[in-house]
């Protein structure tokens, strides 16, 4: 499931300086972000192509810059670009008001699905949150290559601000829909963990973005999901045998689900599969 939200309480100022930095960063010469090319993933602020380097069968047409948010930020935005100048403060605004967001939409999804409102909340253990930047460079050849190949999100949810130019699309009942920028609004997606939780009442939502030919594009995910230490399993309200909702999940530490989406290729869902009980 994708929606658009609107109304959501993050200026469009904010959203506005916030894509005006990504832009002003990837604009800047290579020199500059080379400090930030590391390899290991639990940097705090990172900037890559691939998490998979080797893996991929076709190179992603997309550079990654990715900064994860720990609460309080004053010491972790240290680590963060130092440039463009604003950027620092500006990110830290951002990603501190997306989450105000994100934790609203939790407990309105908790209530939908008649869970104690802090239920999601609860589950998720210290929570974490990772902010990106995706910059899709303009590409000669759209058809030879996928900004990002088609995914779900291994979180809760992403709220995501889409740009304005499109790129994004969406597989609805087996068909690319291209989701069209909508000026203000943030993109929401149901990740895989909220599929787990709500046994499959909201299902993760298959999406890819294309490359465009004459213009590159930003776009700034936050995903928002569990700490690594968090259990994850069906709402025990949700497995209703007798109503035929059996658990469609079994239970997991987080961390073994990482580490099953960490070692293979960007795909579909194949993730979650394994977590899957057979029902015959
Ligand atoms: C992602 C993603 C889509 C986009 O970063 O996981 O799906 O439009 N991005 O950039
Ligand atoms: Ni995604």
């Amino acid at each position: 499931m994708l929606s658009f939200i609107i109304n959501h309480g993050v200026s469009e100022e904010l959203m506005e300086n916030m894509m005006e930095v990504s832009n002003g960063f990837f604009k800047m010469p290579v020199e500059d972000h080379a400090e930030l090319y590391i390899e290991n993933p639990k940097a705090t602020a990172r900037l890559y192509t691939s998490s998979i380097v080797g893996k991929e069968k076709v190179c992603n047409w997309r550079e990654i810059l990715r900064l994860s948010c720990q609460y309080p930020l004053e010491q972790t935005i240290n680590s963060w670009p130092p440039k463009p100048q604003a950027f620092r403060d500006i990110a830290a605004k951002y990603c501190t008001e997306v989450r105000a967001l994100i934790l609203r939409i939790l407990t309105a999804i908790s209530e939908a699905l008649g869970l104690d409102p802090d239920y999601l909340s609860k589950c998720m253990g210290t929570h974490r949150q990772v902010m990106a930047v995706n910059y899709y460079p303009m590409c000669p050849n759209p058809e030879l290559t996928f900004g990002i190949p088609p995914h779900s999100d291994p979180t809760v949810v992403t709220v995501l601000q889409q740009g304005d130019l499109s790129g994004l699309q969406v597989l609805k009942n087996g068909k690319w829909i291209a989701v069209e920028p909508i000026p203000n609004a943030f993109v929401v997606n149901v990740a895989d963990q909220l599929e787990v939780i709500s046994n499959g009442r909201f299902r993760s939502v298959e999406h890819r973005a294309v490359t465009n030919s004459t213009k590159a594009r930003i776009s700034i995910p936050t995903f928002y999901g569990p700490s690594t230490d968090a259990f994850i399993a069906p709402a025990k309200s949700l497995v209703i045998e007798e109503c035929g909702h059996p658990a469609l999940y079994r239970g997991f530490i987080f961390e073994e689900y990482l580490k099953k989406y960490k070692s293979q290729e960007l795909k579909s869902k194949t993730v979650l599969d394994c977590f899957k009980i057979n029902i015959e």
